[in-house]
């Protein structure tokens, strides 16, 4: 839609479809006190709110620098913005008094082996991810909400991403050229986010104001890209267990086949290493595990020794970050993809729910 609906039980960014642009920007907290804090994320609400909408900037009169920056024109067009805000675990330290209020789950992100974790790109106070069909509608959000809050927060990390149209069909591909997103749970399905993307407030020692958030696990993954691209088309596909070409499982032909993991009758069979095996081994007691992926590609240029610096913004909402996120994460540890990738930075984050109305505010159960 020209614009997603800024009002509601949940912030609209978790379950709409992965956009082409992104930008995700950690924060921390520089506003003193209850009362700073308070006013930041109502500083924070009152801008989405207006930028996901759209409409005239504020007049200030011909001497005064300009309410807005005019990226988008004399007047903000919504543009298909959305912006979800989520907090981290360093919010709940000594400097609020919010300990008791912390989602049970939250906390930094550990070192998983294999990881290469540089610490200056890892978790924040806050997340705040904007998405858009348009990079200038994502950037001049990012710009008027840092104006906006310049007080209040400072930038810790920044991490852009972009997501590919149909090539040619289907799910969009990440940049080892296969389609990713496929096996989703269906975000159409009430029943099913209510089981696997949002947290009931009261229920697994959570929070009461916590209903109708999610938990966001991020990874910023290189991908080893002049490694992979060395790689048979075999071996590739084999690491996955879906075909390159149209992201059917190897045990199918049509890119949404449900894989089967019994070897079948013409002899096809996903191998017990391949990642959507390990990922989802689709045996009785996984079915909670499964997460909602928004996956972006991210294109940093190049490293100091030449190679190009390419890779996922893996993101993913879940009721509950261990069941899902980490128990998933823990079981692909030494899978073979790993020699192709390379985990570098990320967080672990819990998306408010939403406001409800035009007098609500992001965060407001937190007080
Ligand atoms: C599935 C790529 C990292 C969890 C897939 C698929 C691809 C893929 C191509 C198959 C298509 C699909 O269903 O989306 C990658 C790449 C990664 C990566 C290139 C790293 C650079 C991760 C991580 C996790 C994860 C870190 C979670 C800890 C999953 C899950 C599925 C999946 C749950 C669906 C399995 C199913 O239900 O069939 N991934 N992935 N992936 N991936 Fe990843």
């Amino acid at each position: 839609p020209a614009a997603f609906s800024f009002h509601g039980t949940h912030q609209a960014g978790v379950l709409a479809p992965v956009r082409r642009s992104t930008a995700l920007l950690a924060l921390d907290v520089t506003a003193q006190g209850v009362d700073g804090l308070k006013a930041l994320l109502q500083t924070i609400t009152e801008r989405l709110r207006f930028l996901t909408a759209g409409g005239t900037p504020q007049e200030l009169g011909i001497t005064a620098a300009p309410s807005d920056s005019g990226v988008l024109g004399p007047e903000v067009v919504a543009g298909g913005l959305t912006a979800t805000l989520a907090v981290g675990a360093s919010l709940f330290d000594e400097r609020f008094g919010l300990a008791s209020v912390k989602p049970a789950k939250l906390r930094t992100m550990e070192d998983f082996p294999n990881d290469d974790l540089d610490r200056s790109i890892c978790d924040g106070d806050l997340l705040l991810q904007f998405e858009a069909d348009d990079n200038d509608v994502v950037v001049h959000a990012v710009r008027e909400v840092l104006r906006a809050t310049r007080a209040g927060m400072q930038l810790r990390w920044r991490q852009d991403g972009f997501a590919s149209p149909p090539r040619p069909s289907g799910t969009p591909r990440n940049l080892m050229g296969f389609k990713d997103g496929t096996a989703n749970p269906d975000r159409t399905d009430a029943k099913l986010m209510d089981q696997l993307v949002w947290v009931h407030g009261g229920a697994r020692g959570e929070p009461a104001w916590a209903a109708g958030g999610s938990y966001l696990a991020v990874r910023k993954i290189r991908m080893l890209v002049e490694f992979w691209d060395r790689v048979g088309i075999e071996e590739q596909q084999q690491m996955f267990g879906r075909y390159k070409g149209n992201g059917a499982p190897l045990t199918g032909s049509a890119e949404h086949d449900d894989p089967h993991y019994e070897r079948d009758p013409n002899g096809d069979s996903i191998p017990l290493s391949a990642h959507i095996r390990v990922a989802n081994p689709r045996t009785p007691g996984t079915e909670d595990q499964r997460m909602l992926r928004r996956a972006f590609n991210y294109d940093g240029g190049v490293d100091a020794n030449g190679n190009l610096d390419q890779g996922l913004v893996f993101t993913a909402f879940n009721q509950d970050l261990e069941r899902q996120f980490v128990t998933v994460q823990k079981r692909l540890i030494d899978e073979p993809l790993v020699d192709y990738i390379s985990p570098v930075g990320g967080g672990y984050f819990f998306a408010v729910p939403g406001a409800k109305n035009s007098s609500d505010w992001l965060g407001k159960g937190l007080f």
